[in-house]
């Protein structure tokens, strides 16, 4: 597959995961799709819970499908909401994705019809937390 291709493969794969969304609260269906090292996609939606603070993001979803399917790095990476085009990962899981980004790895911000801003992560997460103290 060539690279122009991948940006639209991960927004389709994005709204399929959405379509997953846990979201009887908010009613925001968020999902994501990622690409990592190994070449596989990954996909993750928002899970939320009754218990409001104990939900989580779309994207900590993908992360763990990445990791437990053995992926190890985010290569690319698709976000759609329904209800918003564009839609941003939140501050949280702009670190929650930096642990496992490199700085030029492209986020695909998206609407109902396909990719409408490519983003790096350094552009996401300006002066991201790094530091070689903690290993
Ligand atoms: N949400 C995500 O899944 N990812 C984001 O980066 C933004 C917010 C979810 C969390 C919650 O289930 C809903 O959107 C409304 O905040």
């Amino acid at each position: 597959m060539s690279e122009d291709t991948s940006p639209q493969e991960l927004f389709e794969a994005a709204g399929n995961a959405m379509g997953k969304a846990y979201a009887p609260y908010s009613k925001f269906p968020v999902g994501v799709a990622l690409r990592a090292d190994d070449g596989k996609v990954y996909l993750g939606a928002n899970v939320e819970n009754l218990s409001f603070p104990q939900g989580w993001c779309a994207e900590p979803t993908a992360i763990g499908a990445m990791i437990m399917g053995g992926g190890k790095k985010i290569t690319e990476l698709a976000v759609i909401a329904e209800k918003l085009a564009l839609c941003t990962p939140c501050g949280g899981c702009r670190q929650k994705i930096s642990e496992f980004a490199s700085p030029d790895t492209r986020i695909y911000l998206c609407d109902d019809t396909g990719v409408q801003k490519t983003v790096t992560m350094a552009e996401l997460l300006p002066y991201a937390f790094e530091t070689d103290i903690l290993g």
